[in-house]
């Protein structure tokens, strides 16, 4: 080997990798390839780099990055060409041609982005200190630059203007543009919207405000808003901000997160890391559109980190070894506790932790390697600077919405529609309301989960089972104790010995997991002791199963022929069930119509006191409304009123009607429509119906003992307060009343029936044997 090859060999192997990976320039007719790592532009002072950047699989974007953290490859992006367009790994280039036009080729072939620019001298790309890639001929005009083209950064002495806009990557993980901008509006005021695929609104400021009020101008239209490097970001619109760390400072950026917060960020040389020193919103739930939709947002946040603040004095403790989590719960255990220092030490590995009683003695100083942990009070958002770490977002979806129904029934194309919930009572006028309800459901999660940063799926307050677990309760579905349109009905019991009814739900036509939690979580949270409790249900595939609290006695209907059932059960049978459906109708967050009042949904408990059971679970059910007939789910003959078979608008009034048709039946002992129980009247009663012929009896009656004689259940012996059974009778006899206005509310029903049985227990009633 003669010396020139030796020579050339040698120059190549280094001057190559040597003179590449400190380029901060390239001239015209260059090429930047994806394949070589080394073709990599580097800002003269090594803070910035551009190149190529893996976004996912095989998929690479054109991107300006800071150097630090350069450990890891999670460097900070602050600029990408293409974002919504990631190349190829393999032969992508991005080329500054003869032409003097700047442009990215995906395998080699197609031209995905250009700057299209032209000049007369030749040009060249340079990556600045600043963080700005600029296209220069050789007088020095800028043709192009980076600066001019922000993704979702703002680095120092960028400017954003009325033609330039941030916009927030999709996700985390996923760089394209998401949802959420920072724009200068028309009105010349800098604002944050979300602009999502069917809804787009404005929520920074805060939109309840008019701009003054949010310290906004609208006079000045230069609309130019600016950061610089001491951390005070400005804007035209009199809008002005300061870092907490304000400063001269090597390295920050203004970003709009993925999750629509602006947040400014600062590096911390000594720990290697962003924190933040600024961000716009600070309880992220008036984020439009965070949590997604039918969901609820819940903020919960308990200490402000302050970096490298000190407080002398006034500890409660010194507590060594504590890691941070360990000291947070520390000080949320101590009521007395403020807030915290807490110090990390590289060196040795121990971390101290110090609650303290008073904060006095505030001092911020970079050379102090501790920061303070204010410790928040629950509802109050006042803090300054926030660091994303710290905060959980619950995104329930479980949260639900409660969408306007009005169902109605059409006899014409068999469909049967009917209106479910919701009805306002208003005096005697009844008005059909819409609403709109949120639930926050089941404590937020505690412990672990909620101290790790970002969003969190909360559940609802009732306990999720599994198939498995189902089935070994039940032996395998053996033993079925009831069974109706909605679905069967099993007895199980868990081996804690806890007793439960676990109802398999027919087929969930095309519900959603979402959804049918969403109307479990309504359902959970309806609670009244004459109401059956929810504690559970399961999910798994097809399956849709709810785990009730066990009924001993079963339903009214299988009671109401036994002798078990005395007087005094049965009044307060009647009394318990109207208390349960006024609480339905009136007190319950969500007002529920039950449109299936029933003796075979009245279960009694050990006591025979009455809870009602299966309501809202046509919402579980029934979603859609095209395709399942109503009628069948919901709704018995006999116990229907009028309005609904004759398909007019249905209020709770309906459910009124069912109650008086349950209270004659149990006061009569005969069924409505067919005199099930009756021994010796039945066909007349199938004939006229029960409550005409309830009604005939007292109004051809000539005194009362004997129009009650004659209605009353024989099983009762006779055995009856007289005053008291009149009383029943007649309220169950308003509730029947054909016109829906004249039936009482289920609340003036329980309310007179209540009356009564205090008045009797004053005069001690009458008491007929
Ligand atoms: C990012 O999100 C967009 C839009 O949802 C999607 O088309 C794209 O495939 C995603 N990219 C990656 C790498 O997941
Ligand atoms: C990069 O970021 C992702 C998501 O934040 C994280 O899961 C991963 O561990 C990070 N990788 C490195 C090397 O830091
Ligand atoms: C408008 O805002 C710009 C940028 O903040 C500022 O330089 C200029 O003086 C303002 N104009 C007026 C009239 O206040
Ligand atoms: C903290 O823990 C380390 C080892 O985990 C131990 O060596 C050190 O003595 C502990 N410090 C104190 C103050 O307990």
């Amino acid at each position: 080997m003669d010396l020139p090859v030796m020579f050339l060999l040698f120059s190549l192997s280094f001057s190559l990798p040597f003179s590449s990976s400190s380029i901060d320039t390239i001239h015209e007719g260059t090429s930047l390839s994806i394949e070589k790592l080394e073709d990599i532009l580097i800002s003269p002072d090594g803070v910035f780099s551009a190149g190529f950047y893996s976004v996912g699989d095989n998929a690479y974007c054109y991107a300006i990055w800071f150097n630090t953290p350069c450990r890891g490859k999670n460097q900070t992006v602050i600029w990408m060409a293409n974002r919504d367009q990631p190349v190829n790994g393999r032969s992508s280039k991005l080329s500054l041609l003869k032409t003097d036009n700047l442009i990215l080729t995906d395998a080699g072939k197609f031209t995905i982005w250009a700057t299209n620019t032209q000049s007369l001298s030749s040009v060249h790309l340079s990556l600045y200190n600043t963080g700005n890639l600029v296209l220069q001929n050789m007088e020095g005009v800028t043709l192009w630059e980076s600066f001019d083209f922000p993704t979702d950064t703002l680095l120092p002495q960028q400017l954003l203007t009325r033609s330039t806009r941030l916009v927030s990557s999709r996700s985390q993980t996923n760089y394209s543009s998401g949802f959420y901008k920072l724009f200068f509006d028309d009105d010349n005021v800098l604002r944050l919207l979300y602009d999502g695929h069917e809804v787009s609104n404005l929520y920074w400021p805060d939109p309840g405000l008019v701009s003054w009020d949010a310290g906004r101008s609208t006079y000045n239209n230069s609309r130019i808003a600016v950061l610089d490097t001491f951390g005070n970001f400005k804007s035209s619109d009199s809008f002005t901000v300061m870092a907490a760390d304000y400063g001269p400072k090597l390295l920050r950026r203004l970003k709009i997160d993925y999750d629509g917060d602006v947040r400014l960020y600062s590096w911390d040389e000594k720990r290697e890391t962003w924190f933040v020193s600024w961000q716009a919103i600070q309880n992220p739930c008036k984020i439009y559109g965070i949590c997604g939709a039918n969901s609820f947002c819940n903020y919960i946040s308990r200490f402000l980190p302050l970096p490298h603040v000190e407080f002398f004095g006034y500890d409660y403790g010194f507590f060594p070894n504590y890691t941070l989590d360990q000291c947070k719960n520390l000080c949320l255990q101590l009521c007395n506790c403020k807030g915290f220092q807490f110090k990390f030490s590289r060196d040795d590995g121990f971390s101290k932790c110090y609650p303290k009683t008073l904060l006095l003695n505030e001092h911020r100083s970079v050379d102090f390697d501790g920061d303070l942990y204010l410790r928040l009070p629950k509802r109050n958002f006042f803090s300054y600077a926030k660091s994303v770490q710290d905060f959980t977002l619950v995104c329930s979806n479980k949260g639900t919405l409660l969408l306007d129904r009005m169902y109605k029934r059409s006899r014409e194309n068999g469909i049967v529609k009917f209106m479910l919930w919701f009805a306002c009572g208003l005096g005697g006028l009844e008005i059909i309301c819409i609403f709109l309800v949120w639930c926050l459901l089941s404590r937020a999660k505690q412990g672990s989960g909620a101290d790790k940063k970002g969003y969190l799926v909360a559940v609802t307050g009732l306990r999720r089972f599994t198939y498995a677990e189902l089935k070994k309760a039940t032996k395998g579905f053996d033993e079925e104790i009831g069974r109706g349109a909605g679905g069967i009905v099993y007895k199980g019991v868990f081996p804690d010995n806890q007793t439960v009814a676990i109802k398999h739900l027919n087929e969930p036509n095309n519900q959603g997991e979402g959804e049918f939690l969403a109307e479990l979580s309504i359902i959970g949270r309806i609670n009244h002791m004459n109401l059956i409790e929810m504690w559970g249900y399961c999910i798994e595939g097809k399956h849709r199963f709810l785990v009730y609290e066990y009924m001993e006695h079963g339903s009214l209907a299988q009671n109401l022929s036994s002798h078990a059932l005395d007087w005094k059960k049965r009044f307060d049978i009647a009394v318990g069930t109207a208390k349960g459906l006024s609480y339905l109708h009136e007190q319950c967050l969500e007002w529920v119509l039950h449109c299936d009042i029933k003796p075979q949904n009245i279960l009694l408990d050990s006591n025979y006191q009455p809870k009602v059971a299966d309501f809202g679970s046509s919402k579980l059910q029934s979603r859609n409304f095209e395709k399942s007939s109503f009628s069948r789910i919901r709704g018995t003959r006999g116990y229907m009123a009028p309005e609904w078979v004759f398909n007019r608008p249905i209020t709770s009034k309906v459910d009124v009607y069912s109650y008086g048709i349950v209270v004659l039946e149990m006061v009569t002992g005969k069924g409505p429509t067919k005199g099930v129980h009756a021994i010796d009247s039945g066909s007349e009663i199938e004939a006229k119906g029960l409550v005409t012929w309830v009604r005939g009896k007292r109004n051809g009656a000539a005194a009362m003992t004997s129009w009650l004689e004659e209605i009353v259940d024989p099983i009762l012996d006779g055995n009856y307060e007289m005053g008291k059974m009149e009383t029943l009778v007649n309220v169950a006899l308003q509730c029947v009343e054909e016109e829906k206005d004249t039936r009482p509310s289920m609340g003036q029903a329980a309310e007179m029936l209540l009356r009564q049985e205090n008045e009797s227990h004053n005069d001690h009633g009458v008491y007929l044997d």
